[in-house]
């Protein structure tokens, strides 16, 4: 054979490889979800599956201990949040922390050698995620079901979860005075090498845009969203596909995206988690930004936050489903806080003329009574069509000025939301600029974080 007959045959074989590797041999299984015709199915290759499942499987559970015996908060000097286990269900847990976040560190990744102390920010943070972790079991159940998550569900033995995001820098604007190119026309792996805007997550698993694109009326009227609107939302649905390594139409009938009646039941679970992420971001990751060093932080200075493949890492459920969580019941119930928790805030105020409503520490959400405070805010404007509102958010003068601020302003949106969608019209509503509250330099008062409406 000659060279060049050597050199062409082995350049033919290395392009049907090439070739193969893209696509994967039959036979492939599919799944029907909906009506024939309709695109809704999901194909998979059993092979595949077969390989990915054993290398997705928990590490093995820490041997059962006995709940008796004296508890933790009596035997140890600083137990915050796990403090009503035994000593020994205690040492357990520490153990199997150990095992799914810092296995090669081992104890000293959070302790210095007084296992007391809160030196190491690593504890401040462990602190917090084991309040995250019961967060999410206990009640966000519409998306964890039964199944739970532990730590290891996110970390898988490493320091740093191996998905997480920051939010994007923002574009220099150019000599051609292109303006601002919001993060498109670079081909971004956020939005799967795509010209779409680079930073579907800001916009929603941090704040709380709308996430739709279909009008449902005829004509334009209703419906404000923008081309970059929808295209941020498809920049999210990749996101979402990939995470859970599936396509559109394990949520979606093709026939038409928003149609719920017609999407599969996993949508819905995906609205939950989409909604746990918001939470998970906002009450549990960014007020940890201080806390964290630089070196860990994102090219904005913002703390690292979840999305959905944080937990799913390519399968449509984390670790394909494993059950751990039952074997850590510490894990699945929110623990009561002994010390220094956040305090409890006043109820809302809701007068003819004036109505202040507050929030918990870092959220944008109203909860519980606060709902309820919102709820007669907006019948006392259905019953008087000629009132005006007016909302301010204020925010406390501790943290950072910017990130204060625009959570004083993401908490005036929820309120401005929630008369609009009440059927309140716009031009009686009007947003003021944010404002700080005085004489709330040190430690964290529940007053600050309102939103006051004036009413006339
Ligand atoms: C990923 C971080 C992390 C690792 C690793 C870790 N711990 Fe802890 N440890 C904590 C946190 C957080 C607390 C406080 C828990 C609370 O407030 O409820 C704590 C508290 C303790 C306490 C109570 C100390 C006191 O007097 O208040 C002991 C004892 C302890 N850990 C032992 C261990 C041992 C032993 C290991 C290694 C097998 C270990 N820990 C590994 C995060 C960690
Ligand atoms: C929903 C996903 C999720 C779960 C569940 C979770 N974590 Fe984390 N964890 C994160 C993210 C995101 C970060 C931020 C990454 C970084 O440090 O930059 C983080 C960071 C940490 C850090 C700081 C690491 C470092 O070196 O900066 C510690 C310690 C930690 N987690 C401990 C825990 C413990 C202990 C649990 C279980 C009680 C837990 N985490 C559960 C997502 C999670
Ligand atoms: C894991 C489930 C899931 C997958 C996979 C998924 N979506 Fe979605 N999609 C949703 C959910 C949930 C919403 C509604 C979000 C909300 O209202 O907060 C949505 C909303 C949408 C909307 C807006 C519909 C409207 O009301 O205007 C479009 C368009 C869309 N998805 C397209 C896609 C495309 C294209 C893909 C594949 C690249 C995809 N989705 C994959 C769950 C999914
Ligand atoms: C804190 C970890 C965590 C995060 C973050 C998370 N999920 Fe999940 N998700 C789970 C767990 C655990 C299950 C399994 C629940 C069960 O067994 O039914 C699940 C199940 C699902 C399912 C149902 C799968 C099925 O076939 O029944 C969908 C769909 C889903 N997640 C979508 C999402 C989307 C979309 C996001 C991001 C917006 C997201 N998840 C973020 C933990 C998470």
């Amino acid at each position: 054979m000659s060279a060049f007959a050597r050199i062409s045959s082995m350049l033919a074989a290395l392009a049907g490889a090439a070739l193969l590797a893209g696509c994967e041999r039959p036979p492939v299984d599919s799944v029907q979800y909906g009506y024939r015709g309709t695109g809704m199915v999901q194909v998979y290759n059993p092979r595949a599956m077969a390989e990915q499942i054993p290398l997705n499987q928990p590490p093995v559970a820490q041997p059962p201990i006995s709940a008796d015996g004296p508890k933790a908060k009596d035997v140890f000097k600083n137990v915050q949040v796990l403090g009503d286990l035994s000593a020994g269900a205690f040492t357990r847990q520490m153990l199997a922390i150990t095992e799914w976040v810092a296995p090669k560190e081992g104890c000293t990744y959070c302790h210095s050698e007084n296992l007391a102390d809160d030196t190491k920010y690593q504890k401040v943070v462990a602190r917090r995620m084991i309040q995250m972790t019961q967060k999410i079991n206990a009640d966000w159940k519409p998306h964890v079901a039964a199944t739970g998550v532990t730590c290891y569900t996110c970390h898988r033995g490493n320091n740093i979860p191996a998905e997480i995001w920051f939010t994007a820098e923002p574009q220099n604007k150019r000599a051609d005075f292109i303006g601002n190119l919001n993060g498109q026309n670079y081909p971004a792996t956020t939005v799967g090498l795509a010209s779409l805007p680079n930073d579907p997550y800001t916009p929603y698993l941090q704040k709380a845009m709308d996430i739709r694109v279909a009008g449902n009326t005829p004509l334009p009227t209703g419906n404000r969203n923008s081309i970059q609107h929808t295209e941020q939302t498809y920049g999210l649905m990749m996101h979402m596909s990939k995470s859970l390594g599936v396509n559109c139409t394990y949520c979606h009938n093709t026939r038409s995206f928003g149609n719920w009646q017609e999407s599969s039941p996993q949508r819905t679970t995906a609205w939950h988690g989409i909604r746990m992420v918001r939470e998970l971001n906002n009450a549990y990751m960014q007020p940890l930004t201080d806390t964290f060093p630089a070196a860990r932080k994102g090219p904005t200075g913002d703390v690292a936050k979840v999305y959905c493949a944080t937990c799913h890492q390519g399968a449509y459920k984390p670790v394909y489903g494993a059950p751990m969580a039952k074997d850590y019941p510490e894990l699945l119930k929110v623990a009561m806080v002994s010390t220094s928790g956040p305090a409890a805030l006043p109820p809302p105020v809701a007068e003819a003329q004036r109505s202040v409503l507050y929030f918990d520490v870092g959220s944008p959400v109203l909860q519980d009574a606060q709902a309820r405070g919102l709820a007669e805010l907006i019948t006392t404007m259905s019953k008087t069509p000629a009132a005006k509102a007016t909302i301010s958010g204020f925010h406390s003068a501790a943290g950072t000025l910017a990130q204060n601020q625009e959570l004083a302003k993401q908490r005036a949106f929820t309120v401005r939301d929630s008369l609009l969608a009440a059927g309140i019209a716009e031009s009686r509503v009007t947003l003021a600029k944010p404002q700080q509250t005085e004489a709330n330099v040190a430690g964290e008062d529940p007053t600050a974080r309102r939103v006051e409406v004036t009413i006339k």
